[in-house]
Protein backbone atom coordinates (compact mmCIF):
# COMPACT_ATOMS: atom_id res chain seq x y z
CA UNK A 1 0.00 0.00 0.00
CA UNK A 2 2.82 2.46 0.80
CA UNK A 3 4.85 1.66 -1.79
CA UNK A 4 2.39 1.77 -4.15
CA UNK A 5 1.28 5.59 -3.13
CA UNK A 6 4.87 6.39 -3.10
CA UNK A 7 4.93 5.23 -6.52
CA UNK A 8 1.90 7.66 -7.50
CA UNK A 9 3.75 10.60 -6.09
CA UNK A 10 7.07 9.40 -8.19
CA UNK A 11 5.14 8.96 -11.00
CA UNK A 12 3.14 12.63 -10.61
CA UNK A 13 6.29 14.30 -9.69
CA UNK A 14 8.68 13.27 -12.51
CA UNK A 15 5.63 13.88 -15.09
CA UNK A 16 5.55 17.72 -13.54
CA UNK A 17 9.31 17.97 -14.09
CA UNK A 18 8.86 16.06 -17.52
CA UNK A 19 6.42 18.25 -18.62
CA UNK A 20 7.54 21.79 -17.01
CA UNK A 21 4.99 22.99 -14.62
CA UNK A 22 3.92 25.70 -16.84
CA UNK A 23 2.25 23.24 -19.28
CA UNK A 24 0.27 21.30 -16.31
CA UNK A 25 -0.08 18.53 -18.97
CA UNK A 26 -0.14 15.80 -17.39
CA UNK A 27 -3.70 15.39 -15.09
CA UNK A 28 -4.81 12.17 -13.90
CA UNK A 29 -7.97 10.57 -13.26
CA UNK A 30 -6.77 7.51 -11.11
CA UNK A 31 -5.30 7.14 -8.25
CA UNK A 32 -3.70 3.40 -8.18
CA UNK A 33 -3.96 2.76 -3.96
CA UNK A 34 -6.96 2.25 -3.80
CA UNK A 35 -9.45 -0.68 -5.81
CA UNK A 36 -11.69 2.22 -6.37
CA UNK A 37 -10.96 4.09 -9.62
CA UNK A 38 -12.77 7.44 -9.90
CA UNK A 39 -13.34 9.38 -12.88
CA UNK A 40 -11.77 12.41 -13.79
CA UNK A 41 -15.68 14.57 -14.71
CA UNK A 42 -15.90 13.36 -10.65
CA UNK A 43 -12.78 14.74 -9.54
CA UNK A 44 -13.85 18.09 -11.25
CA UNK A 45 -17.18 18.09 -9.80
CA UNK A 46 -15.93 17.97 -6.02
CA UNK A 47 -12.92 20.15 -7.30
CA UNK A 48 -16.18 23.01 -7.94
CA UNK A 49 -17.59 22.31 -4.56
CA UNK A 50 -14.48 23.25 -3.01
CA UNK A 51 -14.21 26.42 -5.11
CA UNK A 52 -18.29 26.93 -4.54
CA UNK A 53 -17.13 26.61 -1.03
CA UNK A 54 -15.51 29.74 -1.22
CA UNK A 55 -18.52 31.79 -2.38
CA UNK A 56 -20.46 30.35 -0.05
CA UNK A 57 -18.72 30.92 2.85
CA UNK A 58 -16.55 33.74 2.24
CA UNK A 59 -17.43 35.87 -0.84
CA UNK A 60 -16.39 35.00 -5.01
CA UNK A 61 -13.12 36.99 -4.68
CA UNK A 62 -11.62 36.61 -1.02
CA UNK A 63 -7.87 37.53 -0.96
CA UNK A 64 -7.34 33.74 0.29
CA UNK A 65 -9.09 31.86 -2.11
CA UNK A 66 -8.68 28.47 -0.50
CA UNK A 67 -11.35 26.43 -0.29
CA UNK A 68 -11.58 22.70 0.79
CA UNK A 69 -14.74 20.07 0.41
CA UNK A 70 -13.60 16.71 1.91
CA UNK A 71 -15.72 13.49 0.28
CA UNK A 72 -16.45 9.89 1.09
CA UNK A 73 -15.69 8.11 -2.53
CA UNK A 74 -18.05 5.08 -1.45
CA UNK A 75 -18.03 3.55 -4.19
CA UNK A 76 -16.35 3.55 -8.52
CA UNK A 77 -19.76 4.53 -9.90
CA UNK A 78 -21.53 7.54 -7.68
CA UNK A 79 -20.05 10.91 -7.10
CA UNK A 80 -19.78 9.98 -3.15
CA UNK A 81 -20.81 11.70 -0.26
CA UNK A 82 -19.79 15.00 0.60
CA UNK A 83 -18.77 15.33 4.56
CA UNK A 84 -18.06 19.05 4.93
CA UNK A 85 -16.48 22.41 3.36
CA UNK A 86 -14.78 25.11 4.53
CA UNK A 87 -12.41 27.88 3.76
CA UNK A 88 -9.73 29.87 4.82
CA UNK A 89 -10.85 32.03 7.45
CA UNK A 90 -7.96 33.62 8.91
CA UNK A 91 -9.28 37.31 8.14
CA UNK A 92 -12.68 36.40 9.56
CA UNK A 93 -11.31 34.72 12.93
CA UNK A 94 -7.49 36.10 13.50
CA UNK A 95 -6.59 32.21 13.76
CA UNK A 96 -3.34 31.84 12.08
CA UNK A 97 -3.84 28.01 11.50
CA UNK A 98 -7.11 28.55 9.61
CA UNK A 99 -6.14 27.55 6.02
CA UNK A 100 -8.74 25.84 4.31
CA UNK A 101 -7.56 22.44 4.90
CA UNK A 102 -6.74 22.81 8.74
CA UNK A 103 -10.44 24.69 8.59
CA UNK A 104 -11.63 21.49 6.73
CA UNK A 105 -10.64 19.25 9.46
CA UNK A 106 -11.88 21.26 11.99
CA UNK A 107 -15.24 21.62 10.41
CA UNK A 108 -15.83 17.82 9.11
CA UNK A 109 -15.01 16.54 13.19
CA UNK A 110 -17.64 18.79 14.15
CA UNK A 111 -19.81 16.99 11.75
CA UNK A 112 -18.94 13.94 12.27
CA UNK A 113 -19.41 14.02 15.89
CA UNK A 114 -22.35 16.00 15.96
CA UNK A 115 -25.11 14.37 18.11
CA UNK A 116 -28.03 15.75 15.67
CA UNK A 117 -25.74 15.36 12.23
CA UNK A 118 -26.51 12.54 9.87
CA UNK A 119 -22.90 11.27 11.54
CA UNK A 120 -23.37 11.24 14.94
CA UNK A 121 -19.56 9.54 15.40
CA UNK A 122 -18.01 9.47 18.35
CA UNK A 123 -14.14 10.37 19.05
CA UNK A 124 -12.57 6.93 18.53
CA UNK A 125 -15.10 6.34 15.46
CA UNK A 126 -14.16 9.75 14.14
CA UNK A 127 -10.60 9.14 14.10
CA UNK A 128 -11.14 6.30 12.63
CA UNK A 129 -13.03 8.07 9.92
CA UNK A 130 -10.71 9.93 7.74
CA UNK A 131 -8.84 6.93 5.77
CA UNK A 132 -12.15 6.23 3.98
CA UNK A 133 -12.04 10.27 3.15
CA UNK A 134 -10.43 12.26 0.14
CA UNK A 135 -9.64 16.26 0.87
CA UNK A 136 -10.23 18.30 -2.20
CA UNK A 137 -8.44 21.72 -1.89
CA UNK A 138 -8.38 24.54 -4.73
CA UNK A 139 -4.51 24.62 -4.15
CA UNK A 140 -1.84 22.79 -2.64
CA UNK A 141 -1.50 22.52 0.91
CA UNK A 142 1.28 24.33 2.85
CA UNK A 143 3.41 22.02 5.08
CA UNK A 144 1.55 22.90 8.42
CA UNK A 145 -1.62 21.86 6.04
CA UNK A 146 -0.04 18.75 4.44
CA UNK A 147 1.25 17.24 7.55
CA UNK A 148 -2.14 17.65 9.41
CA UNK A 149 -3.57 15.81 5.87
CA UNK A 150 -1.12 13.16 6.96
CA UNK A 151 -1.70 13.03 10.74
CA UNK A 152 -5.73 12.51 9.55
CA UNK A 153 -4.71 9.69 7.46
CA UNK A 154 -7.13 10.68 4.42
CA UNK A 155 -7.38 8.28 1.89
CA UNK A 156 -6.71 10.97 -0.90
CA UNK A 157 -5.76 14.39 -1.10
CA UNK A 158 -6.31 16.53 -4.14
CA UNK A 159 -5.20 19.93 -5.35
CA UNK A 160 -5.89 22.24 -8.48
CA UNK A 161 -3.49 25.28 -8.16
CA UNK A 162 0.09 24.16 -7.41
CA UNK A 163 2.42 25.78 -5.39
CA UNK A 164 4.75 26.77 -8.19
CA UNK A 165 2.30 28.52 -9.40
CA UNK A 166 1.14 30.51 -5.95
CA UNK A 167 4.63 31.38 -6.39
CA UNK A 168 5.06 32.56 -9.25
CA UNK A 169 2.04 34.60 -8.50
CA UNK A 170 3.32 36.47 -5.81
CA UNK A 171 2.07 34.58 -2.77
CA UNK A 172 4.23 33.63 -0.30
CA UNK A 173 5.16 29.92 0.63
CA UNK A 174 7.75 28.05 2.43
CA UNK A 175 10.33 26.56 0.36
CA UNK A 176 8.68 22.82 0.96
CA UNK A 177 6.13 21.56 -0.70
CA UNK A 178 3.48 19.01 0.21
CA UNK A 179 4.72 16.51 -2.22
CA UNK A 180 8.36 16.84 -0.26
CA UNK A 181 6.32 16.59 3.03
CA UNK A 182 4.03 13.30 1.66
CA UNK A 183 7.46 12.07 0.75
CA UNK A 184 9.14 12.09 3.89
CA UNK A 185 5.73 10.70 5.59
CA UNK A 186 6.68 6.83 4.61
CA UNK A 187 6.28 5.82 8.89
CA UNK A 188 2.77 7.33 9.54
CA UNK A 189 0.21 4.75 8.54
CA UNK A 190 -2.08 4.99 6.56
CA UNK A 191 -0.36 6.22 3.53
CA UNK A 192 -2.44 9.11 1.37
CA UNK A 193 -2.48 9.00 -1.87
CA UNK A 194 -1.99 12.38 -4.02
CA UNK A 195 -3.51 13.95 -6.87
CA UNK A 196 -2.24 17.05 -8.35
CA UNK A 197 -3.61 19.68 -11.11
CA UNK A 198 -6.99 18.66 -10.92
CA UNK A 199 -9.04 21.56 -12.14
CA UNK A 200 -6.23 23.77 -12.63
CA UNK A 201 -7.37 26.16 -15.14
CA UNK A 202 -10.59 27.28 -12.96
CA UNK A 203 -8.88 27.97 -10.07
CA UNK A 204 -5.34 29.44 -11.12
CA UNK A 205 -7.21 32.15 -11.73
CA UNK A 206 -8.55 32.92 -7.88
CA UNK A 207 -5.32 33.57 -6.95
CA UNK A 208 -3.79 35.49 -9.75
CA UNK A 209 -4.66 38.99 -9.26
CA UNK A 210 -3.48 39.42 -5.20
CA UNK A 211 0.13 40.90 -6.03
CA UNK A 212 -0.64 42.15 -9.60
CA UNK A 213 -2.55 44.60 -10.30
CA UNK A 214 -3.05 44.21 -13.87
CA UNK A 215 -4.63 40.54 -13.34
CA UNK A 216 -8.27 40.51 -14.30
CA UNK A 217 -10.55 39.57 -11.09
CA UNK A 218 -12.27 36.59 -10.88
CA UNK A 219 -16.14 36.46 -12.46
CA UNK A 220 -18.40 38.04 -10.02
CA UNK A 221 -15.40 40.58 -8.94
CA UNK A 222 -13.85 43.82 -10.18
CA UNK A 223 -11.39 46.59 -9.13
CA UNK A 224 -13.42 50.07 -8.50
CA UNK A 225 -10.42 52.14 -8.78
CA UNK A 226 -7.92 50.50 -11.21
CA UNK A 227 -5.14 48.71 -9.02
CA UNK A 228 -7.37 48.18 -6.17
CA UNK A 229 -7.90 44.50 -4.78
CA UNK A 230 -10.70 42.82 -6.51
CA UNK A 231 -14.20 42.90 -4.56
CA UNK A 232 -17.24 41.18 -4.89
CA UNK A 233 -19.44 43.44 -7.56
C1 LIG B 1 -17.60 6.19 3.85
O1 LIG B 1 -18.01 5.16 2.97
C2 LIG B 1 -17.67 3.86 3.43
C3 LIG B 1 -18.04 2.89 2.32
O2 LIG B 1 -19.38 3.03 1.93
C4 LIG B 1 -18.40 3.59 4.74
O3 LIG B 1 -18.03 2.32 5.24
C5 LIG B 1 -18.01 4.68 5.76
O4 LIG B 1 -18.77 4.51 6.95
C6 LIG B 1 -18.27 6.05 5.20
N1 LIG B 1 -17.76 7.07 6.14
C7 LIG B 1 -18.52 8.05 6.62
C8 LIG B 1 -17.86 8.98 7.56
O5 LIG B 1 -19.68 8.21 6.30
C1 LIG C 1 -19.14 22.96 7.63
O1 LIG C 1 -19.59 22.04 6.64
C2 LIG C 1 -21.01 22.05 6.50
C3 LIG C 1 -21.39 20.90 5.60
O2 LIG C 1 -20.83 21.04 4.31
C4 LIG C 1 -21.43 23.41 5.96
O3 LIG C 1 -22.83 23.45 5.84
C5 LIG C 1 -20.96 24.50 6.92
O4 LIG C 1 -21.23 25.78 6.36
C6 LIG C 1 -19.47 24.38 7.17
N1 LIG C 1 -19.10 25.31 8.24
C7 LIG C 1 -17.97 26.03 8.19
C8 LIG C 1 -17.71 26.88 9.39
O5 LIG C 1 -17.20 26.01 7.25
Amino acid sequence: MLFRALAVLAVTTAAAAAHGHDSHAHEQSILANDEITVNLDVREHWMRVAIQALYDLVSPCPFSAFGTAVVNHTSSTGPGELICIAANTIADDGNPTLHGEIAAINNCTTVLRDSDGPFKLSPEETSQAWKHLSLYTTAEACPMCATAIRWAGFKEYVYATSSETLMESGWPQMSINSREVFRRSGMVEPSTAILTDVLYGETDPLFSWQFDSRAPCPAGCSRRVQGEACSPL
